[in-house]
């Protein structure tokens, strides 16, 4: 993703009540962090945050952590979580279901303890790393894969999206049962399924609007199966 550079960008989040500044300092305690004790969902290469900021706004009774490496696209996030929040007529001022940070989610072991629950992870349009000796940078890798479940509680699920043929293939084929997952859910072609729920977003609209077909999925790491 090509970005012109921000210089408010930082100081902008250092002001955000919302922006986590030192994610290892919350290590073991995310879930207090939030005034309110809610499943917590959390979105994985969160970009401009268009899909956090609907969600957010749609479903105050979830508490959403998003994560992205570059502050110049969170600082895009936190104004559009902002905008959508007061759009819904809640206080734009005190945005309490969403964390924002820029860390990197190869490293997210460093700041989520054994003892964290999330109750989703979302993984949009990831960078597919398409050369074999980058496969492991995958998002979805089977590495990164066992290091989520650690965190999912029961009845969690990933919900993967991508418009890239071979990560998707990859992921549903070797990643996803390598790391002991179950698929519930698959399709290659989204629109095609015109599910009435699903919520666009900035690389899925890019996508969809050059014919590119959206795939998406749904897992849940086995042993933790929860109500269906
Ligand atoms: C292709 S963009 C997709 C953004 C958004 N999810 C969407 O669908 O529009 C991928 C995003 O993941 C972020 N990203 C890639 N690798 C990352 C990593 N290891 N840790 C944190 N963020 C990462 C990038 O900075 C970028 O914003």
């Amino acid at each position: 993703m090509r970005l012109r550079r921000k210089p408010w960008a930082r100081p902008e989040l250092a002001a955000c009540p919302f922006f986590v500044d030192d994610p290892q300092e919350l290590r073991g305690r995310w879930a207090s962090r939030f005034p309110r004790r809610a499943p917590v969902y959390l979105e994985l290469g969160c970009g401009k945050g268009g899909f956090l900021a609907h969600e957010a706004a749609c479903h105050p009774e979830v508490n959403y952590i998003a994560i992205d490496l570059k502050s110049e696209v969170l600082a895009l996030a936190k104004r559009k979580v902002e905008a959508a929040l007061a759009a819904a007529g809640r206080p734009a001022d005190r945005v309490d279901n969403v964390l924002l940070m820029s860390w990197d989610i190869e490293r997210l072991h460093l700041i989520f303890g054994e003892e964290e629950r999330v109750d989703r992870v979302y993984v949009n349009f990831c960078n597919p790393w398409p050369k074999p000796g980058d496969y492991k940078h995958r998002l979805t890798h089977t590495r990164q894969l066992i290091n989520y479940r650690r965190w999912m509680g029961e009845g969690a699920e990933l919900w993967f999206k991508t418009d890239d043929d071979a990560l998707f293939r990859d992921t549903l084929n070797q990643y996803l049962p390598q790391a002991g997952y179950r698929t519930v859910f698959v399709t290659w072609d989204l629109y095609r399924e015109q599910l009435p729920d699903n919520v666009p977003t900035e690389h899925e609209e890019m996508f969809a609007a050059q014919g590119i077909p959206i795939k998406f999925l749904r897992a849940r790491p086995e042993g933790r199966e929860g109500p269906p």
